[in-house]
């Protein structure tokens, strides 16, 4: 077990930046989601904490040893990418010893890992199964078994879930995390699916172009979004933006939206000059019928234990998530009601959160 620490991480392809300047520590036994839309970045920094691609630049620590220009067989590290690739005409036993036995390890041993790593995995039973036909649940376990049964310092997934179907990939994500919670081997995780990543990460990376937007525990992640790049990415649907001209000043306790007036905590500070949008969750909007902001329903979606309704107002297109108990006709005024201690505000140029303009910092908790 170990921690990871990247220092300035950085990897060009010729002059294309595939990832900028990352940072971060993984601490021992922790779970990090890398995350983020095809093409950010993930594999190639996975790629470089593993060994497998040397960066540009930056700097690489396993449990404090500068690995940067480590071969890929000295990290002690597992790369795990399709969990599926078994051996079909060995049975579970060979399949999950394999790595102990290329290694060279004396085979009393590896009888002995092997079935202690069985008995961890509850698959101790079919050992002498063949994995042919196994059904999938097991297979991906004797999968599992393969890369723990080496107790690497550290497991590198690539997206190992990304052929299932959904039924079973939920199967998995519950699997993963507690075999996670049984071994505390240290883990980076990479996946392009947020529901994934919330389930199962201590740390979630968010990344976009290369860039890592936010790093942070999934809460924070959700709750306090650094950046629009991060609301827009995190939630389904995301959080609504609703842009503005700012003339706010210290001590304001409303903003101007399209010449509808919302309430807003006490502004922290001025800004005077910025093009801002006012951010909310679909789930921190309630309908009213005396708010002055108001809108047609355009939509709605039932979820069964509630519903997305998408309202036309000035601001643009903005989905509540509201009760499921009252139907909506398209076309329905209704006003909206935002939960004021979850209003988020961002500066449009940077794109970045200004987090302090409406909450001195213990109150935004
Ligand atoms: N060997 C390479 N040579 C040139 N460009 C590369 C190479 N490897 C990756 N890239 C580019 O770097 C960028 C990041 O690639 P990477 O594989 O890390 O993305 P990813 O986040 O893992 O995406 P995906 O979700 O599609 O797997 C992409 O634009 C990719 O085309
Ligand atoms: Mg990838």
């Amino acid at each position: 077990m170990a921690d990871i620490r990247i220092e300035n991480l950085r990897k060009q392809f010729g002059s294309f930046v595939a990832v900028q300047d990352s940072s971060f520590t993984i601490h021992d036994g922790e779970f990090l989601a890398l995350l983020g839309p095809s093409g950010c970045g993930k594999t190639t920094t996975l790629r470089m904490i593993a060994g497998l691609e040397l960066p540009t630049s930056g700097k690489i620590y396993l449990d404090g040893e500068d690995v940067t220009f480590n071969r890929a067989s000295a990290r002690d590290i597992a790369f795990v990418f399709q969990l599926f690739a078994l051996y079909p005409h060995m049975n579970v036993r060979k399949n999950i010893g394999f790595p102990l036995l290329s290694q060279g390890m004396p085979r009393a041993e590896i009888r002995q890992r092997v079935e202690e790593t069985a008995r961890l995995l509850q698959i101790d039973h079919i050992l002498n199964r063949s994995v042919s036909g196994l059904a999938g649940g097991d297979r991906q376990r004797v999968a599992l078994g393969r890369a723990i049964v080496r107790r690497p310092k550290c497991f590198l997934m690539d997206e190992p879930l990304g052929t299932l179907d959904a039924e079973f990939r939920e199967f998995m994500v519950h699997e993963l995390r507690e075999l996670h919670n049984r071994i505390h081997a240290t883990t980076v995780y990479v996946t392009h699916d947020q529901h994934e990543a919330m389930a199962m990460a201590d740390k979630i990376a968010v990344m976009n172009h290369g860039v890592i937007e936010q790093f942070g525990t999934p809460q924070e992640i959700y709750s306090k979004p650094a950046t629009m790049y991060v609301a827009d990415f995190i939630g389904s649907p995301p959080m609504n933006f609703m842009r503005f001209t700012s003339g706010l000043k210290t001590g304001a306790r409303s903003v101007s939206l399209h010449g509808v007036e919302v309430n807003v905590p006490e502004v922290q500070q001025d800004l005077a000059e910025a093009e801002l949008a006012l951010g909310v969750r679909p789930e921190h909007i309630r309908f009213s019928d005396t708010a002055p902001l108001r809108g047609a329903v355009y939509g709605s979606e039932y979820l069964g234990t509630n519903q997305v309704v998408a309202v036309d107002t000035p601001s643009g297109v903005i989905k509540a998530r509201v009760p499921a108990n009252r139907n909506f006709r398209i076309g329905e005024t209704v006003g909206l009601e935002f939960n004021p201690t979850k209003l988020a505000l961002f500066d449009c140029r940077s794109g970045r959160a200004i987090a302090s303009a409406l909450y001195s910092e213990e109150r935004h908790g």
